[in-house]
């Protein structure tokens, strides 16, 4: 009999094979007969007018096919007034090539459309453009006095609560008290799959869009608005993705140039990105922040003050919750928390793992660690101190929260009980050795999400729900809570998704899809169960006579009472007695409001780093990283963890090396490759333990899970810059901390 309880466990990845034998099929590996090649143009000025595009040189050109700009693009729908993707921010989404206005360096401007991606490519190369250029402003220093509060902003966007008690007459009284700005630059996602979208063209204005997005229903709302299409004439796919991060959470301009393309040539289309161009679809908004802090004679927040300021662009209002998480991550009555945009002549910020919480957590936590020293303390005892029970920000007790636990354990196995608390206190193989910690929260959401379940005579079962697989584990998960709720074994469960043809399923982003996703397949497979269950009481002598479904349990193949295993029968046997092919059953699952309205629903992490710095040299090395994470109930230890190492990698990237850096005088990115814009590699990255404190969480959603994807990030940044602290004795408070700012 095969073991049939699957959650929990830590299967290797379903869609493994797939991948590894190159089976698996990216959005630009569709090769569709009679193929056409799309060639992005991008602005290389950052404000002005298009005076003339001299296309006619380029379309005259054999094997060019089309070249389109906003002088020859035709009337489109563009995007009626009640058109908003799923988390579009307030303002105005960017049009591409919708007028002459240049609003952006890098803003898509013409596509060269080629029978070969070669030939558009030159093309492109070939193509003269006049412009006007006007003064630009892409410099947020600049902008300090300008920010402003954004109004409503995106859906998920909390404006930062009212202020609570007297923050400033509690920090003027604090025993101890500290003031700091920090900084972090922009920086953008950077998936090793570039945008690329291709357009099968099926005749008569229906096409399928292969496209690399992290919500394929969100791309199809916008085709449909933008170039008025009906819904069944344009299907949207994507089964595999190579990294999406955030950057493919709202429809991006590939897709559009492609599909423009594909619907004016009548033709099949493929539009990629250059990883220059990658540089140009959104990124995290560099911030400044400031953080007041001051302590009570016994080691408690007597005050709490976190400001943040940040770009978008002139056209949209971007928003994510930078300072909000300040507020209820640790227990404070004097608590002010401030936000503001200023706009500025890029293209808007998009959401980048973690989004808001990534940049805050580092304000946070350094100046956290900031107040330890200030008051004598040490970190994790001064954390400890100030522990919230509950989350003051809306007066609400948590669903769950072990974040104590997450402490004790990390530390224990960390040894952080060896760190002496003075800086240049420690020093190993010649170096100087430091010790710091970070903890941070993020939240637990489900959304809305439908799924579809279908079991043949054979006991084979398909589930479909339309959510997406950035390579997070989606296929894995999903498939062990279909198989665990139907007792199946994994190799006869087959979840299919990435389709707009399937049950809609939001984007997948937020952490939310293991709970939003994950309850939509168990409550589609018990909704078979149940069907199931009926068939298998037809039989006069059935055991299970007047059995209602929560007296039973499908294990091992079986069904059967909960009370009485012996009182059992075979699954494919009823099912095969039942005469009928397939059953199938749907579902559509949202949250339970009344059960989660009395709760704040977070989960929370905590990381400890050492470093090695070299004292000539100013190099940092990040030797080890212990993060523990408490994110409810764990699906799927492997690939869960797997999101934990990603994070602590994402962490080591935002502490020491990714920095867009923008070239003020052309209003441009400069590093915009992989050769100046630094990520980790695998010779950067340390040895990392990752821990889970499992939560008993039934408040959440029914499956009890969190998500794991992005609050594993949170603390990292800040426990490598509180131990490069530890180890030097500077604090460095813009990030990225590269070598010469310890020199
Ligand atoms: Mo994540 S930034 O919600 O893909």
């Amino acid at each position: 009999m095969t073991q049939t309880n699957h959650i929990g466990k830590a299967p290797n990845r379903v869609d493994g094979p797939l991948k590894v034998a190159g089976a698996a099929h990216y959005s630009g590996e569709f090769n569709v007969p009679d193929l056409a090649y799309g060639y992005v143009v991008s602005s290389p000025i950052a404000k002005g007018k298009i005076l003339k595009i001299h296309a006619d040189e380029v379309r005259a050109l054999p094997g060019v096919l089309e070249v389109f700009s906003h002088e020859n693009v035709p009337h489109l729908a563009w995007l009626d007034k009640s058109y908003k993707d799923q988390i579009a921010p307030g303002g105005s989404p960017f049009r591409p090539l919708h007028a002459p206005d240049i609003t952006f360096n890098q803003q898509p401007i013409a596509l060269v459309v080629a029978d070969t991606f070669e030939l558009a490519r030159y093309a492109a190369a070939l193509l003269r453009i006049d412009y006007e250029q006007e003064a630009h402003e892409t410099n947020l220093e600049a902008k300090r006095t300008e920010g402003f509060v954004p109004g409503k902003g995106k859906a998920g966007f909390q404006p930062p609560p009212p202020p609570r008690g007297n923050p400033d007459k509690a920090l003027a009284n604090a025993t101890h008290s500290i003031e700091a700005e920090y900084a972090h630059g922009a920086q953008h996602h950077n998936p090793m799959e570039l945008f690329t979208t291709t357009v099968e063209w099926r005749g008569d204005g229906k096409i399928t869009a292969y496209d690399k997005t992290q919500g394929v229903f969100n791309v199809q709302n916008y085709l449909t608005s933008v170039f008025g299409l009906k819904k069944e004439d344009c299907r949207v796919v994507n089964q595999f993705m190579g990294g999406g991060f955030g950057a493919g959470l709202r429809p991006q301009y590939s897709v559009f140039m492609a599909v423009l393309a594909s619907l004016e040539l009548k033709r099949s289309v493929r539009v990629t990105l250059t990883r220059q161009q990658m540089f140009s679809i959104g990124h995290r908004p560099n911030t400044l922040q400031l953080l007041k802090m001051g302590t009570n004679p016994d080691g408690t927040l007597a005050s709490l003050q976190h400001h943040a300021l940040h770009e978008t662009s002139q056209f949209e209002d971007y928003t994510e919750n930078i300072v909000n998480w300040s507020g209820m991550l640790y227990q404070c009555e004097n608590v002010k928390l401030g936000y503001e945009l200023a706009k500025l002549d890029i293209y808007s910020p998009q959401d980048m793992r973690a989004p808001g919480a990534a940049s805050g957590n580092v304000g946070l936590e350094v100046a956290m660690d900031e107040m330890a020293y200030a008051a004598g303390l040490d970190p994790l005892e001064f954390r400890l101190r100030n522990y919230a029970d509950r989350d003051q920000n809306v007066d609400k007790p948590f669903s769950s929260k072990k974040l104590r636990e997450c402490y004790q354990q990390a530390a224990a196995k960390f040894g952080w009980e060896t760190r002496s608390q003075e800086p240049r206190s420690m020093r190993a193989n010649g170096k100087l050795v430091g010790m710091g910690m970070g903890g941070g929260v993020w939240d637990a959401a489900q959304k809305k999400s439908a799924a579809k379940a279908i079991i043949s005579a054979d006991g084979k079962l398909t589930v479909r729900s339309g959510t997406g697989e950035n390579g997070t584990g989606t296929y894995t998960i999903m498939t062990q809570i279909a198989a665990e709720t139907l007792g199946l074994p994994l190799e006869a469960v087959t979840f299919e998704l990435g389709d707009t043809d399937q049950p809609e399923a939001p984007i997948q982003g937020g952490s939310w899809t293991a709970a939003s996703v994950g309850t939509a397949v168990k409550d589609a497979c018990d909704a078979l169960g149940e069907k199931i269950l009926k068939l298998a009481q037809k039989p006069a002598d059935s055991p299970l006579k007047g059995a209602k479904y929560d007296d039973v349990e499908f294990v091992n193949g079986q069904l059967r009472l909960r009370l009485d295993h012996d009182q059992a029968v075979v699954l494919r046997d009823v099912l095969q007695a039942s005469g009928e092919t397939q059953l199938e059953a749907d579902s559509s699952a949202q949250p339970n409001m009344a059960k989660q309205q009395p709760y704040s629903l977070h989960s929370h992490n905590v990381a400890f780093a050492e470093v090695e710095v070299d004292e000539d040299l100013g190099t940092i090395k990040v030797t080890r990283v212990v993060s523990a994470v408490a994110a409810g109930r764990i699906l799927n230890q492997k690939t869960a963890r797997s999101q934990v190492l990603g994070s602590v990698v994402w962490g080591l990237g935002m502490a020491l090396m990714e920095e867009t850096i923008m070239d003020h005088k052309f209003g441009r990115y400069v590093n915009h490759n992989f050769a100046e814009y630094h990520i980790p590699v695998n010779a950067d990255i340390p040895h990392i333990d990752v821990i889970f404190v499992h939560e008993d969480d039934d408040i959440v959603n029914p499956l009890g899970v969190k998500g794991i994807g992005e609050v594993g990030m949170l603390g990292v940044t800040a426990a490598i810059a509180n131990a490069v602290f530890h180890a030097t004795g500077k604090r460095v408070r813009d990030l990225p901390i590269l070598l010469d700012k310890l020199l």
